[in-house]
């Protein structure tokens, strides 16, 4: 058994875990990170796409957002599809002229990972049996096993960044969390096509086969999404299926879209999911493993990095001050932005998605609310600042 120290043990080399160790790493703080996947596994696995201006900026200010800056592609507006026809929201002209990013998490990942590696500082993957101990004492432990050989590491504080999956959120004695969720009867299935975006800017589309979303990662790679059941059979989605069917929800007469090689297609369910507090003792859980958003809102990746930029100030405080009061307020100061997404994510999910039965009045609603937001300035102002991300919260 190999025993070592760290100031904070981080479980997770997701965003949050990464963004966590890079941000302690800048103020001199010691972490150890472990992923229970491959490099290549991280670096590959394609999800999110849409970064707020305020996260930009924090990569940015951090060192890590160099590459971000050069290649992200800089969105000033995005489009709403119904009935036939699209509207445009212009999200800089609402929002104090923020905007939003494109810049594909696994390049966000990529450029964290390269950062950790250039620091020296430990980063493991392929790390087996990760548990995590003594939460209610000063001295909490992660054990874990590493080629072939069980380790421990003795920390300060223990960040858990494992994902909605992960085991950190579960080690948290039973009746301490509190859970919040709802599960929808809709998935999504993801491509990554080989063909230039058919449209400048994101459209997300209410159609009556189901909603549809037309993303983008860079000027030669499309991503495009269809409303599907939340346990799908990828099997019974070849290709030329999957086009039909963009073509179907995001058609528009004079607009073609076009389709190219797909190198990439998945299925993810969507669900609503938060736990409170997201900490226990010396454990503190971020991002995915302590909230969950349907990706409607692209609200995701960005909530996570919020939660681990207040962690990393309240960390720092302590290691600086001796004083836990940052910490203790880290759930309560995440919370509010976290409910704030969720319940946008949820609007934006109700809005644009089409159950497979849909009462009749429910479909006026949307179609009610869909004219709302795309004509009042003050109900468009409402989604833009929320897309882009609130300031002050
Ligand atoms: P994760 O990315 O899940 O990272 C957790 C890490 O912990 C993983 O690497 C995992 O392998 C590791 N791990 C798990 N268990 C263990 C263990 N026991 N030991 C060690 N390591 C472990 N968000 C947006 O903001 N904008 C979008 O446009 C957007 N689009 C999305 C589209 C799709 C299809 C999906 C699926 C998600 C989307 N999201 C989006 C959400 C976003 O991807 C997640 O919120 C984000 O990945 C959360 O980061 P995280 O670091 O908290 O968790
Ligand atoms: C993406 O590009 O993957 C994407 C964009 C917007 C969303 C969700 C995902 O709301």
């Amino acid at each position: 058994m190999t025993r070592t120290r760290t100031q904070v043990g981080i479980v997770g080399a997701g965003p949050a875990g990464l963004t966590l160790g890079h941000l302690l790493h800048l103020q001199g703080i010691d972490t150890v990170v472990l992923e229970d996947r491959s490099r290549e596994y991280v670096e590959a696995r394609v999800r999110a796409g849409v970064i707020e201006q305020g996260i930009v900026d924090l990569l940015t200010a951090a060192g890590a957002g160099e590459r971000l800056r050069r290649e992200g592609l800089v969105h000033h507006g995005i489009e709403l599809q119904f009935a036939g026809e699209r509207h445009r929201i212009p999200l800089s002209d609402l929002a104090d002229g923020r905007t939003i990013v494109i810049y594909g998490q696994t390049e966000v990942v990529k450029d964290l990972i390269a950062l950790r590696l250039e620091s020296g500082r430990p980063l493991h993957f392929d790390v087996d049996d990760v548990s995590v101990h003594d939460l209610d004492t000063g001295r909490p432990l992660i054990r874990y096993r590493h080629e072939g050989r069980d380790a421990e590491i003795e920390c300060d504080v223990i960040a858990g960044c494992d994902g909605f999956h992960g085991i950190c959120r579960p080690s948290v004695p039973a009746g301490v969390l509190s859970e919040f969720s709802r599960e929808y009867p809709f998935g999504w299935l993801g491509i990554l096509a080989e063909v230039a975006p058919s449209n400048d800017e994101l459209v997300y589309a209410h159609h009556e086969r189901g909603f549809a979303l037309l993303s983008l990662r860079s000027p030669e790679l499309s991503r495009l999404y269809v409303q599907c059941r939340p346990d799908e059979d990828l099997a019974e989605w070849p290709d030329d299926r999957v086009w039909e069917e963009l073509q179907l929800r995001l058609g528009l007469e004079g607009w073609t879209l076009a389709e190219g090689p797909i190198v990439e297609k998945g299925v993810t369910g969507m669900r609503s999911y938060v736990c409170e507090p997201m900490r226990y003792g010396r454990l503190f859980l971020a991002g995915d493993a302590a909230h969950i958003v349907p990706p409607t809102g692209a609200k995701g990746l960005n909530l996570a990095l919020h939660d681990v930029q207040v962690l990393a100030e309240s960390i720092t405080h302590l290691v600086e001050t001796g004083s836990t009061t940052g910490l203790d307020a880290y759930s309560d100061t995440c919370l509010r932005r976290v409910w704030r997404a969720e319940h946008f994510s949820w609007w934006m999910t109700q809005m644009l998605h089409r159950p497979e039965e849909q009462d009749a009045f429910d479909l006026k609603l949307q179609l009610s609310q869909l004219r709302y937001v795309t004509s009042s300035p003050a109900a468009a102002t409402a989604l833009a600042e929320n897309y882009v991300g609130l300031t002050s919260l």
